[in-house]
This record gives C-alpha cells, sequence and structure tokens, in this order.
C-alpha cells in the first residue's frame, strides 16, 4: 500500500503535466473544428490532433502509462525489447480490461520508424529510455520522426544534480564524484543536466520553447515514515505538484520532464 502510494507520488506531476497538455490539444482542436464548420470547409483537417489519441510509448516496459492512457480511451502502441516486460504488460492491460487499445510491440528504439510508421501518431512517451539506450540523440529523432507535424513528445530523464545530491547525502562521496566529473552521461545508466537535455532537444526537429519541469522533488527526499502517516498523501501530492512548477527547487528533482510539438 506504501509502495502503491510512493508510486502515485513518483508519478504525480508527470501524469498531471500530460493530461492537461492532452486537455488543451483537445480544447484547440474542437475550436479549430467549428471554425471549419463555420467556413464550411469541413474536408480541411485541424492542425491539431483529436482525442482518442494515437500514442506510442517507446521502451514502455510493464505498461504503467500506457494502461492509464488506455484507460481514457487512447490506442496505445508499447514498444519495448523486453520480452518480459511486454507479458506483463498484457496482463496489466488485461486486468484493467483495456487489452483491446494497447498493442506491445517487441523492438528497439533504433526500428520505431519501421514499426509504427514515420509521421502517424499523435504523442510519444519516452519516459526513462534515454538513459540506456546506446545513442540518445538517435532514439530522441526517431521518436520525433513517429509524431505528427504538432504532436507531442513526452521526454522524461534521469537528473544529474538530483543523483549527486542523493549521493552525498548517503555519504556515497566516491559515487557522487564520479558522477559529477562523468560528464555528459558516458556511463549507463546515463544522468542528464538540465543543459544537456535542452542541447538534444534542440536538433531534434521540435518547438524552440520546451514546457520543462521537475519530478519527483518531493517524493524522493520525504522519509518512508512520513509517506505512512495519516493524511499525508494529499499533502504530499499538494507539494510535489507545486514544487514541480517552482524552477528554484528543480535542481533537486529526481527527474526532469519535457513536452514539445514536432515542428
Ligand atoms: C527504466 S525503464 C522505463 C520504463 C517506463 N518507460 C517507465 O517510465 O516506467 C527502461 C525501459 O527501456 C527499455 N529499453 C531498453 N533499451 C531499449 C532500446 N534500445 N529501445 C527501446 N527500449 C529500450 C527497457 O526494456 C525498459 O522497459
Amino acid at each position: 500500500m506504501v509502495e502503491h502510494r510512493r508510486s502515485a507520488l513518483r508519478t504525480a506531476a508527470v501524469w498531471g503535466a500530460l493530461q492537461q497538455a492532452l486537455q488543451q490539444n483537445q480544447q484547440q482542436t474542437g475550436q479549430q473544428d467549428q471554425q471549419q464548420v463555420g467556413q464550411q470547409d469541413q474536408q480541411q483537417s485541424p492542425s491539431g490532433w483529436g482525442s482518442p489519441c494515437r500514442v506510442v510509448d517507446l521502451g514502455g516496459g510493464t505498461g504503467g502509462f500506457a494502461v492509464r492512457l488506455a484507460g481514457q480511451g487512447h490506442e496505445v502502441t508499447v514498444v519495448d525489447p523486453s520480452p518480459d516486460a511486454l507479458a506483463a504488460l498484457d496482463r496489466r492491460a488485461a486486468e484493467a480490461d483495456v487489452a483491446a487499445r494497447v498493442r506491445g510491440v517487441q523492438g528497439d528504439a533504433t526500428d520505431l520508424g519501421r514499426l509504427v510508421g514515420e509521421s502517424s501518431v499523435d504523442l510519444v512517451l519516452c519516459h526513462g529510455v534515454l538513459e540506456v539506450v546506446d545513442d540518445p540523440a538517435e532514439t530522441l529523432a526517431a521518436s520525433v520522426g513517429v509524431l505528427v507535424p504538432g504532436g507531442l513528445l513526452s521526454l522524461l530523464v534521469a537528473h544529474q544534480p538530483a543523483a549527486v545530491l542523493a549521493r552525498i547525502l548517503a555519504g556515497r562521496l566516491d559515487e557522487a564524484l564520479e558522477l559529477l566529473r562523468d560528464g555528459p552521461g558516458t556511463a549507463v545508466p546515463r544522468r542528464f543536466t538540465e543543459a544537456e537535455v535542452l542541447g538534444l532537444l534542440a536538433g531534434a526537429g521540435v518547438d524552440d520553447s520546451p514546457y520543462l519541469h521537475g519530478a519527483r522533488v518531493v517524493t524522493d527526499l520525504v522519509p518512508g515514515a512520513v509517506v505512512d502517516e495519516p493524511g499525508a498523501t494529499d499533502l504530499l501530492l499538494d507539494l510535489e505538484l507545486l514544487a514541480a512548477e517552482r524552477p528554484e527547487l528543480r535542481t533537486l528533482a529526481s527527474q526532469l520532464h519535457v513536452l514539445s510539438r514536432r515542428r
């Protein structure tokens, strides 16, 4: 139960931001549709994408986000090289009664375009994947390549400063030093600074001003016993969501989350 609460808190900021972006898109698309009907020009397709969306979850693993999105009616394809993860995804989707809207495809990021089709999906999740692939820039380009123009990229990466801080607080000073010296993430799993993430995005064909926020600012710092206290979950959730938006607290975030549209 505590683990369930922790997991909900860990994903709260990312899920919240994603939901907001999906709602905004739906509103924009609705307005464009109305304008087009007013202009008697119903053949022209809107530049936003509608709902339900076509979603690809690259390296989606056991499908935490995929199953939740399918529960909202979206069509989700999870591309992951791990057969075990895909089997767990199938079980999870069946338990949630969304198996008809979740498809698992065994494959690698380098094959993404061939597996799902270039310029064919509305939303790509690339969460926790740039840390482990051979070439993060190539994976990012593949993720953007399968989006329709205007489609949304949700990128989540491990944040280097928080990893350094965690090791200092735990007294693991050698590891902290190694992480700091490592530069732009050569050791796998990689961790990224904000500048490195923005640098990768700059060459990826997405809009110039992505929405960037922190995730797991509070959840990974708070002592475990506090999560157990009666009434703590709501308080922690409010704290997590507020802290995620504060640039001055972003340095402490275990992850960085970026939302950006394909140009
Ligand atoms: C840290 S897990 C992240 C899982 C999930 N996206 C999440 O955020 O909880 C990394 C995932 O990337 C997958 N992965 C590893 N190498 C990959 C590759 N070359 N292409 C695509 N996915 C890969 C792993 O199998 C694993 O499911």
